[in-house]
């Protein structure tokens, strides 16, 4: 596999309350391949959330590397989007303005092509009709569809999610699996997706990764041998409900 994104022995420790120093992230490795999807579960505060702002570049780890395309990363790159479990949209702007905000920031100015690209996205996501509402107007679910397209509008190479679709009710989360499934093969976006669901991992993934906690590290690595397109029915399917249940031994047994 060649390695589109690399984590080479990373290593991050916090202070805790207490003042002692708490080993977040201790020898952890992994690689992910070009137009990957990568699911990663885990218990809670086993490092999950530092290791995707690791990835993104908004962290540095205390040893180790994160490598994009063989370069270090060091910084945030606009090639990589990020989701974070609640959608922090700015309340007083608009839909369409939310979306077009990081492409405004980055190439001020154009703020008209930069509109033109957002209501793109409005469309693709299924908000049309809410382009000029305001976030408090809209449904979670639909929140997160906002924070996505705004991850989206400048056509990331790497998408980062931390449990985006955690928050949301059963049947909305899976709508937005199935966006998230037509966004990934159309676009060929490389996925590193954070859940705390067993199901939507194995449903969304090629490969699903265990995590342990203190020190936070890799435990498992699960292959997803599923064909695609992948169909809601799947997941009562006894090859689907034995993966859950291999996983699930994973994390439980931590
Ligand atoms: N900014 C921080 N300051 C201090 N401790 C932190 C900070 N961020 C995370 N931690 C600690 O690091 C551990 C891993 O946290 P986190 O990455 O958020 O785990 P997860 O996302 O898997 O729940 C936890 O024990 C958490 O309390
Ligand atoms: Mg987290």
């Amino acid at each position: 596999m060649t390695a589109f994104l690399e984590a080479i022995n990373l290593r991050k420790t916090f202070l805790d309350p207490t003042r002692s120093t708490l080993l977040a992230l201790d020898g952890l490795s992994l690689l992910v391949a070009e137009g990957e999807f990568l699911a990663i579960v885990g218990p809670s505060g086993c490092g999950k959330s530092t290791l995707l702002r690791l990835l993104a570049g908004l962290e540095r780890p205390i040893s180790g590397q994160v490598r994009l395309r063989g370069q270090p990363l060091t910084a945030p790159r606009r090639e990589i989007g990020f989701v974070f479990q609640r959608a922090n949209l700015m309340p007083w702007r608009t839909v369409l303005d939310n979306i077009a905000l990081p492409l405004i920031v980055s190439r001020s100015g154009q703020t008209r092509q930069a509109q033109a690209k957002a209501r793109e996205w409005v469309t693709l996501v299924g908000l049309e009709g809410f382009a000029h509402a305001y976030p408090a107007q809209l449904s979670g679910g639909m929140q997160q569809r906002v924070a996505l397209a705004r991850a989206l509008i400048h056509e990331p190479t790497l998408l980062l999610l931390d449990e985006p679709f955690g928050a949301l009710d059963a049947l909305t989360r899976e709508r937005m699996n199935s966006e998230l499934l037509n966004i990934w093969d159309r676009r060929r976006v490389t996925v590193v997706m954070v859940t705390h669901s067993i199901s939507e991992a194995l449903f969304l993934a090629d490969r699903v990764l265990v995590m342990a906690p203190r020190p936070g590290r890799v435990r498992a690595e699960f292959a997803v041998p599923l064909a695609r397109p992948r169909d809601r029915a799947l997941i009562t399917e006894p090859e689907f409900v034995q993966l859950v249940r291999a996983v699930r031994a994973e994390i439980s047994d931590v």
